[in-house]
């Protein structure tokens, strides 16, 4: 019955599927304008949000299924009551799980070193700019510096830190080597990802759109690039660079310019419990009324991702510009 056999799950086109991001709530307490611009604020009702219990129960049956490692991300996660002992709880029950935490890092002050000790071995950081008026103006909240020190504690305790900052032209594209500057100082991956047109209402504009090799070109005027394949080698989505002589590496991440849906191994459950194969196909699977149903609980939850997992597309053949902007919002899939 457990798929701890060592027997990876496959989707229909044979992809390994191994990685799970789990959404703990769709609120936030900052207002991006690639993501949730103030003007956007519609959050779902606590009653179709996933109790605690739930969504212990989903990560069981994903581990059960061949999921190793989960990811979990918002919204902010930290945002959510008593997330620290959620995450105690899944390190408790599923303590080989590689358990990872996408967080802005706003409320993360305090609590990396339990964070450490709970075994979370990255964190991944949004953070798209150093200078604080910028930050302000992307985010709508004056909090640089509370996130300036979260990265410093997690730093300090041991933990990986991975900053990912969305590429915004004109906005945030002259701090780039402020940023080369960061990677080379600190043990720190920073990664600009290209401006997807995610979600409704988040601003996007092809004059904001910076590509990824353009990027890399104006990052690598900053520092020497030493191109790194570890990443890509492993499946993650990652073109990085090492800085001679510096501590940490810089990258980008191109959903646009040039997918890497032939090697996607991952599955996400936003926070009203909705499985998505595909993070730009608009195609969900609920599974909570599923759950909730006592005479279907997980064995049916089982088998509706088995099904799902039959059909995950490919992302670059699903995503069109005209309807990409009527898909859900990044906070409610948690990227
Ligand atoms: N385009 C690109 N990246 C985005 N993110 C959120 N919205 C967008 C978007 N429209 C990123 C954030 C966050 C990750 C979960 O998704 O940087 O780190």
């Amino acid at each position: 019955m457990t798929g701890t056999s060592g027997k990876a799950l496959r989707d229909g086109r044979g992809r390994a599927v191994s990685y799970l991001r789990l959404s703990v709530t769709d609120r936030c307490n900052l207002a991006c304008m690639y993501c949730r611009p103030k003007e956007s604020f519609t959050f779902i009702g606590h009653d179709k949000i996933l109790r605690y219990e739930e969504m212990l129960d989903l990560v069981g049956l994903a581990r059960d299924m061949g999921i190793v490692k989960l990811r979990l991300t918002g919204g902010e996660p930290f945002a959510r009551r008593d997330f620290m002992s959620f995450v105690a709880s899944i390190r408790e029950r599923y303590p080989e799980m590689d358990l990872r935490i996408t967080t802005n890092a706003t409320l993360l002050a305090g609590r990396p070193a339990m964070l450490a000790k709970l075994g979370v071995s990255a964190v991944n950081i949004s953070l798209d700019s150093l200078d604080q008026a910028t930050f302000a103006r992307i985010t709508g909240h004056d909090r640089l510096s509370a996130v300036l020190q979260g990265i410093g504690e997690c730093l300090e305790a041991g933990i990986r830190v991975k900053i990912n900052a969305v590429a915004l032209r004109g906005i945030n594209t002259a701090e780039i080597p402020a940023f080369v500057a960061m990677a080379e100082k600190s043990p720190i991956d920073v990664r600009f990802i290209e401006f997807m047109p995610v979600g409704d209402g988040n601003l996007w504009r092809p004059e904001n759109y910076i590509s990824a090799q353009d990027v890399v070109e104006l990052a690598s005027r900053a520092a020497e690039f030493v191109p790194d394949d570890s990443d890509r080698a492993t499946g993650g989505p990652a073109r990085m660079y090492r800085i001679a002589g510096g501590a940490g590496r810089f990258g980008v991440i191109s959903p646009l310019s040039e997918h890497f849906c032939d090697t996607c191994n991952r599955l996400r459950i936003t926070a009203d419990g909705k499985l998505r194969t595909c993070l730009f196909s608009t195609k969900e699977y609920r599974l909570r009324a599923m759950l909730r149903n006592p005479a279907l609980g997980l064995a049916a939850v089982r088998r509706v991702i088995a099904l799902a997992l039959r059909t995950k597309p490919l992302g670059y053949e699903v995503l069109d510009p005209g309807t990409a902007g009527k898909t859900r919002g990044m906070s409610a899939i948690g990227g």
